[in-house]
């Protein structure tokens, strides 16, 4: 996940009642003598088991069970975001990146990201992985190609059944997908209902919430964020910015292109017909009755004009010696990274 030399150290979370099966996985993973796996911890502290992390996989969060939608779990759920996000604030590394895995997942990152103000809200990503595999593994089987063979299938909006998986820009081998299909009604009547129902179907086959898929899906997030992605497009739930006119301040899913150094850029300009348009704003709107539903649980208004783009000019500004535009750039982050900044300041 992190590259084939990086060695790796868990620390897992666990609830009191959860800690004596946690000490079978830990017996588990001790016997699978995982060459790059240095060390393994468990703890019921929130603290304790966010302390220096880089990255942060939150999946603890009360499953869905059959009938229910990701509403459902919102008010169950989010208090347990709010103080990881206060743990995450206090005692995980400045730089960390926390991906959050547990329903409803984008509103949960809103949360965890509102109850951490020294942390950048791009900081937490809301994961729409799984929803993009479960999208590149149909269209592979609609056209009879392996999936290595399908890219830039596009997830928007929610982790549920609002989402709107986007065969728009897909290509199957270097061709347009939609070309390659060319069956528009299979599109529209087949493909999106199936994936945006697609964890709905698993939780009615198993009796429980997808596992392996979404731990897979998971571990593909952070290796494209940590070791880059070229030119391939991953969906990321994200704190929107107000990019193709989506409200600012939502987590909502988008293509991104991941360079390799924990920073994910959005793609630009992709053109949005009236069907998508139609679709990405139904999600939306899904993501802004959640946000009204957990308003108690957001101390920080995020409104998402802040982006890694900042970092950018104060690294110009830094190198250029303007230490007037340093001040006025530094003015306008969290107060963790105005404190590195004083530090390099004084240091340098
Ligand atoms: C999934 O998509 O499989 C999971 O998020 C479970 C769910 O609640 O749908």
């Amino acid at each position: 996940m992190l590259g084939k030399d990086q060695l790796v150290e868990l620390q897992l979370i666990e609830t009191e009642a959860g800690m004596k099966p946690l000490q079978g996985v830990m017996m588990e993973l001790e016997d699978g003598a995982y060459p790059l796996l240095s060390k393994v911890t468990a703890t019921t502290d929130l603290n304790e088991g966010f302390g220096d992390c880089n990255y942060a996989m939150l999946i603890g969060a009360k499953p869905r069970g059959p009938g229910m939608e990701r509403k459902d779990l919102l008010s169950a759920n989010a208090q347990i975001f709010a103080d990881q996000g206060k743990a995450l604030n206090d005692s995980a590394a400045v730089n960390a990146k926390v991906l959050v895995i547990g329903n409803p997942a984008n509103t949960n990152a809103l949360v965890a990201s509102a109850n951490a103000p020294d942390m950048w809200p791009e900081q937490f990503i809301a994961m729409t992985r799984l929803d993009q595999s479960r999208a590149q593994a149909l269209l592979a089987e609609k056209v009879g190609v392996p999936v290595k063979d399908v890219d830039r299938v596009v997830i928007w909006g929610n982790h549920s059944a609002t989402q709107y998986p986007d065969l728009s820009y897909a290509r199957v081998n270097g061709k347009w997908a939609k070309d390659v299909i060319n069956d528009e009604k299979w599109i529209r009547e087949d493909f999106i209902p199936r994936v945006q129902k697609r964890g709905a179907e698993i939780i009615g086959a198993r009796g429980a919430s997808s596992a392996a898929s979404a731990a897979s899906a998971g571990i593909d997030t952070i290796r494209d964020l940590h070791l880059g992605t070229t030119d391939q497009w991953q969906s990321n739930g994200i704190v929107s910015d107000g990019t193709y006119g989506i409200r600012q301040g939502l987590w909502y899913s988008v293509p991104t292109v991941c360079n390799g150094d924990s920073h994910y850029r959005r793609v630009l300009n992709l053109p949005i017909d009236e069907f998508s348009a139609e679709k990405m704003n139904l999600t939306e709107k899904e993501l802004l009755e959640e946000r009204d539903g957990v308003r108690h649980l957001l101390p920080k208004e995020t409104n998402g004009t802040v982006t890694w783009n900042v970092l950018a000019s104060l690294k110009d500004a830094w190198e250029a010696g303007d230490m007037s535009s340093v001040d006025k750039i530094a003015s306008t982050m969290p107060p963790g990274f105005q404190k590195s900044v004083e530090a390099a300041k004084a240091a340098s």
